[in-house]
């Protein structure tokens, strides 16, 4: 079961490569050193397709057998494995940004007083860090379309404004300071807001990069976020995310899953499926099925 998409495939050096970054399925086989899982398994999983260039460029999750790390493989039990692969890869790419990147603590270890910013929290990745950052115990201010403001106000959100409305940055500096600013849209708008709100210094994690003009002390955190957990300086993260908290996230049902749509047909409906997706004709996820 795969996400369509072809996030981080920017970083592909040759051709040809087999795209897609996380799956879920049942474990066929295993190396030899492996522990951790037995073959018959269900689980889900991360492959390194999109890094180390070449090297691993057919290891991705668009085909019918894939290959991974044991590492970055989390035991899903009977969960669904829609709701598996659509929770790991965008709560993986939130809980990295605010985790990892920006400093944010783990469930339970925050408190009120320090706010958080999510702007775009309309996307999966803005709707899991709103969950996110709650989570820990934060006070978080987003910024979504007016009819995302229930959903919002649902998933935690303290207050919830229009990204489009042109007051929008001087009714966020209102609610300010924030500790920890995210852009899950990561577009320059967003991102103009964001440095706007630091008032010159400080920094925001931002899930696109771009050519957004930064003061000299204001850094913005951009890297493949879900790519995090395949390099070994983040070992520590990595163990947490694929045997503790993802697996309680998944059992536990904490967090409210995004929407998708499942698209039949098996690998031969990925083309379309791409195109239809960055052609804006989808909303929420398309899930697809290799085996079928
Ligand atoms: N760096 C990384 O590791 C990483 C990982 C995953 C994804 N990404 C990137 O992160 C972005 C979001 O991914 P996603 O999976 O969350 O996408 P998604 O679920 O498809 O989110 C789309 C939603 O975001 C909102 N949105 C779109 N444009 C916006 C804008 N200009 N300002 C504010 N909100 C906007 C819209 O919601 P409303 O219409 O309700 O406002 C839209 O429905 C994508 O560009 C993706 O490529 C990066």
């Amino acid at each position: 079961m795969l996400l369509a998409g072809y996030e981080g495939a920017g970083s592909l050096a040759s051709y040809p490569a087999v795209l897609g970054s996380s799956g879920a399925g049942v474990v066929e086989e295993l190396g030899s050193e492996v522990t951790e899982v037995r073959v018959g398994d269900r689980v889900v999983f991360d492959t390194r397709a999109y890094v180390n260039g070449d090297a691993n460029s057919r290891e991705g999750t668009w085909q019918q057998l894939v290959v991974c790390d044991a590492k970055t493989v989390a035991q899903i039990g009977d969960i669904a494995f829609e709701q598996a692969v659509l929770v790991d890869f965008p709560l993986q790419t939130a809980v990295a940004a605010l985790h990892v990147f920006l400093g944010m603590g783990k469930p339970g270890t925050g408190n009120e007083e320090e706010k958080v910013l999510v702007w775009g929290a309309g996307g999966a990745v803005g709707s899991y860090a709103v969950q996110y950052a709650k989570s820990v115990g934060h006070s978080v201010v987003v910024t979504a379309s007016p009819r995302d403001a229930e959903r919002q106000k649902r998933l935690g959100a303290a207050e919830v404004f229009d990204y489009k409305d042109p007051e929008v940055v001087n009714r966020l500096r209102s609610l300010g300071p924030y500790k920890y600013l995210f852009t899950g849209s990561g577009d320059a708008t967003s991102q103009k807001a964001l440095v706007a709100l630091l008032e010159g210094r400080g920094k925001f994690a931002s899930v696109l990069g771009g050519d957004v003009e930064l003061p000299s002390n204001v850094e913005r955190m951009y890297v493949p976020f879900s790519q995090a957990a395949q390099k070994d300086e983040y070992h520590a993260w990595r163990d947490w995310w694929f045997k503790e908290y993802l697996p309680h996230v998944l059992q536990a049902n904490v967090v409210e899953p995004v929407k998708f749509t499942k698209r039949d047909g098996g690998l031969a409906a990925l083309q379309g499926a791409s195109a239809d997706v960055f052609g804006g004709k989808v909303r929420g996820k398309l899930v697809i099925n290799p085996q079928e």
